[in-house]
């Protein structure tokens, strides 16, 4: 085959075709080969590949390429100045990243579905779910769009007590990072590389029990418990696995502590998508691994996170009354 690339054009042709291809693949390559002629049997190997499986090289440019792109083309950028963040360390990370505005501004429905799928490989059902209940942050809900630092609202529609990171609002800030607090939950993956679903659970369950017994206006309802699982299923997933929930501690610190996607530790988003079903298989294995008693009538899943995620009460599936959503107890 490698012949048969020599049989067409003369030599002039020849040498401008071999001159444009080496340049193309390395400029240092095609002076040494130019000037050394004892590379040319790797030259003719190049030449005999790219003749008969142009296709392959394409592959490894393609494979080379989609390995290297997330990291090198969504570096991660600190906040600057007038930039909005969240009590969300997903979402601080992929604007960090720029998978969302770096200013944290206005965020659509389709927004919140592209970044979440293109930095966390996370699916479509579960960003048009919790991107439509974020809408409602917004005070100006017509605007169809949310800034991050709205997401804050106490009990309405998604932050609650009982953060793995974060403050309870009676304390103070329930917006910010908080180390003590994260170091609770650290606690429970001590000694270990890897934090698993039985850690997990029972690191969850141990904040639970924190905001029950310091602040006396702790609010943990139906609601909040079915977030709560949500959102440790949700980092054991995209920093490790979504269906084991293996996820190296190095990565979940990196996430929490730094908001930061963690591709210089050697990760890359999971192969395998998280979206509803996989949460819900997720909260249930959580949820049989710590000694918490589950509201009567209450069963976890995939159908009580969409109800939650769809403003419908978890236990009887009905949309939650507006009296409640005003006075931010639901
Ligand atoms: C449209 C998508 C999302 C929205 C609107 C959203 C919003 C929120 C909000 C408001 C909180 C605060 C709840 C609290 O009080 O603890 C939260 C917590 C959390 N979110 Fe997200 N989130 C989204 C997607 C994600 C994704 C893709 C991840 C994946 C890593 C994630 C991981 C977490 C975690 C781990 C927490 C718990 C933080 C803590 O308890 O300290 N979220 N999210
Ligand atoms: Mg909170």
């Amino acid at each position: 085959m490698g012949k048969l690339y020599y049989h067409r054009g003369d030599g002039v042709q020849r040498r401008a075709q071999r001159t444009a291809r080496a340049l193309v693949w390395c400029p240092s390559a095609f002076l040494h080969s130019y000037f050394h002629p004892s590379l040319a049997v790797v030259e003719n190997t190049v030449n005999m590949l790219w003749v008969t499986s142009p296709l392959t090289f394409f592959a490894i440019a393609l494979a080379v390429s989609v390995a290297a792109s997330d990291a090198d083309t969504h570096p991660y950028v600190a906040p600057g100045p007038g930039d909005v963040r969240s009590p969300c360390p997903g979402l601080n990370s992929l604007a960090n990243h720029g998978f969302l505005p770096h200013n944290g501004k206005a965020i659509s429905v389709p927004l919140f579905v592209s970044a979440l799928k293109d930095g966390l490989n996370v699916g479509a059902d579960f960003a048009i779910s919790v991107g439509s209940l974020a809408q409602n942050a917004n005070p100006t809900l017509l605007q169809m769009t949310v800034d991050l630092d709205q997401l804050d609202e106490h009990n309405f529609p998604i932050e609650h007590d009982a953060s793995l990171s974060r403050m309870d609002a009676y304390f103070g800030d329930d917006h910010s990072f908080n180390q003590a607090a994260f170091n609770q939950v650290l606690a429970y993956f001590d000694g270990s590389d890897t934090a698993t679903i039985p850690a997990a659970s029972l690191a969850r369950y141990h904040r639970v029990q924190a905001c029950e017994t310091n602040n006396p206006t702790c609010i943990y309802g139906a609601r909040q418990l079915v977030l709560s699982y949500g959102e440790t299923a949700l980092y054991l997933s995209t920093m490790g696995n979504p269906t084991t929930g293996d996820a190296p501690v190095s990565y979940i610190k990196s996430l929490f502590e730094n908001e930061t996607l963690p591709y210089h530790l050697g990760w890359t988003k999971p192969t395998e998508e998280t979206n509803l079903v996989t949460l819900g298989a997720m909260i249930t294995q959580l949820a049989l691994a710590n000694p918490e008693i589950l509201p009567e009538g209450l069963t976890l899943g995939e159908g009580t996170l969409n109800d939650v995620y769809n403003l419908k009460d978890p236990i009887t599936g009905k949309l939650i009354n507006s009296t409640c959503a005003l006075l931010s107890l639901c």
